[in-house]
């Protein structure tokens, strides 16, 4: 006898991570729903390549429309899926832009993930839960490198209202026995990361630069520093979580930070554009009204109880996104890519 598949249902999966985790799980032949918002145009572009798969993964995915601001459709979607998992990943990522639209951003990021606690708790469903957590509810930070037992101290109205959605997940699963876990990632990225998100800004701005359609890029605070990781690998973190007994929550990053300057420098040298001050402008639209200066994640838990540990470090991770950038733009990566040296593969870049 077969055993059935899985059901998997994925908030945001039009996002980045969304679209890894999707691809991910139906290479392990589950079933997965993924809710969208309507949108006036195409925003399914990073699922697209689902619908190319020889093995036909797109007979098990199934879209529905969705949001995480109206209750009454997630209570009917977790009644009619019946999902054995849910990765509630779906929210308004963007730092700065949770500035300006803080009540939105909270609406979202907060009160959605309570209106999916309370639409899974009230349908009866036995589900296991993964809610998206974020490296910015350290904000700034009051130890390096942050652990699972670091103060939060949230910088933005977005890190704010993650740290409600992690406070009332710990609390569901708490009070009502709910098989919930919080995953607290730093910054991951990939060919698929938003353009708005610093480091695609860059790569797709070198890019553009090569091919003659633009002359600058025009960035703000060159000096924070993040721990970048990749996403591929990260979203197989959220999975793992939801395989063990217990549920648990854990920090996955990779144990390096390198400022955006560093990223820069990296980027640009890979083609041979060794004065990027040049093609850089300082543009103050895009500092924050408060800045997260350093972060530095210890994934340590994760490592031990998950056997989960980052693969791509720094200087991979730049090639891998230009390399993506460089082909998309139609330029030839033979030409413009400089070969690293070996010892890239695990980060040389400062701790
Ligand atoms: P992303 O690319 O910005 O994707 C966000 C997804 O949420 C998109 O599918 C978006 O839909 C959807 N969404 C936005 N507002 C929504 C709403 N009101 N109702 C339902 N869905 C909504 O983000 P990501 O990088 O994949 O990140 C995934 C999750 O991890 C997010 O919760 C993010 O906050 C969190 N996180 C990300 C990182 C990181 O470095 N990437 C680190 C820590 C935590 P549209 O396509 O329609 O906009
Ligand atoms: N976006 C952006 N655009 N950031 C810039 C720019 C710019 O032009 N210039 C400098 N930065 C700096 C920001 O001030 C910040 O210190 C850093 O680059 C990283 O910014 P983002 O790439 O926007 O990412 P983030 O760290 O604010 O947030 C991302 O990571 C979080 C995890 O720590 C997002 O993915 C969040 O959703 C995620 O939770």
């Amino acid at each position: 006898m077969t055993e059935k598949n899985k059901v998997a249902l994925i908030t945001g999966i039009t996002g980045q991570d969304g679209s890894y985790l999707a691809e991910f799980l139906l290479s392990k032949a589950y079933e997965v729903h993924g809710i969208m918002r309507r949108a006036s145009v195409f925003n399914t572009e990073r699922i697209e390549q689902i619908y190319q798969d020889p093995h036909q993964s797109h007979r098990r995915l199934f879209l529905h429309y969705g949001d995480l601001s109206d209750a009454s459709n997630l209570n009917q979607l977790i009644k009619i899926i019946k999902p054995d998992e849910i990765y509630n990943l779906g929210a308004q990522s963007h730092v700065k832009v949770s500035f300006e639209i803080p009540e939105y951003t909270a609406n979202t990021d907060a009160l959605g993930t309570l209106r999916l606690l309370d639409a899974v708790r009230g349908s009866g469903v036995k589900t296991k839960i993964y809610q998206a957590g974020s490296s910015e509810m350290f904000g700034q930070a009051t130890q390096m490198p942050q652990t699972e037992a670091t103060a939060f101290n949230p910088a933005s109205p977005y890190g704010a209202a993650k740290v409600f959605a992690h406070h009332i997940c710990k609390i569901y699963r708490e009070g009502y026995g709910m098989f919930i876990c919080n995953g607290i990632l730093f910054n991951h990225e990939s060919p698929r990361r938003g353009k708005t998100f610093v480091t695609r800004k860059i790569t797709t701005g070198i890019a553009n630069i090569l091919s003659g359609k633009q002359e600058k890029i025009y960035l703000g605070n060159l000096e924070a520093k993040r721990d970048w990781g990749y996403a591929p690998e990260y979203v197989e973190a959220m999975w793992l979580m939801l395989k063990q007994d217990k549920p648990d929550d854990y920090i996955i990053a990779t144990g390096e930070t390198h400022s955006i300057r560093e990223f820069l420098d990296a980027a640009f040298r890979l083609v041979n554009l060794n004065n990027w001050e040049k093609y850089i402008g300082i543009d103050p639209a895009y500092y924050r009204p408060v800045e997260v200066n350093l972060l530095l994640g210890d994934y340590s838990k994760a490592k031990k109880l998950l056997d989960w540990q980052p693969k791509v470090k720094f200087a991979e991770l730049v090639k891998i996104m230009l390399e993506a950038d460089l082909k998309q733009a139609g330029l030839d990566n033979q030409k413009f890519i400089q070969h690293l040296p070996n010892h890239s593969r695990n980060g040389a870049g400062i701790k």
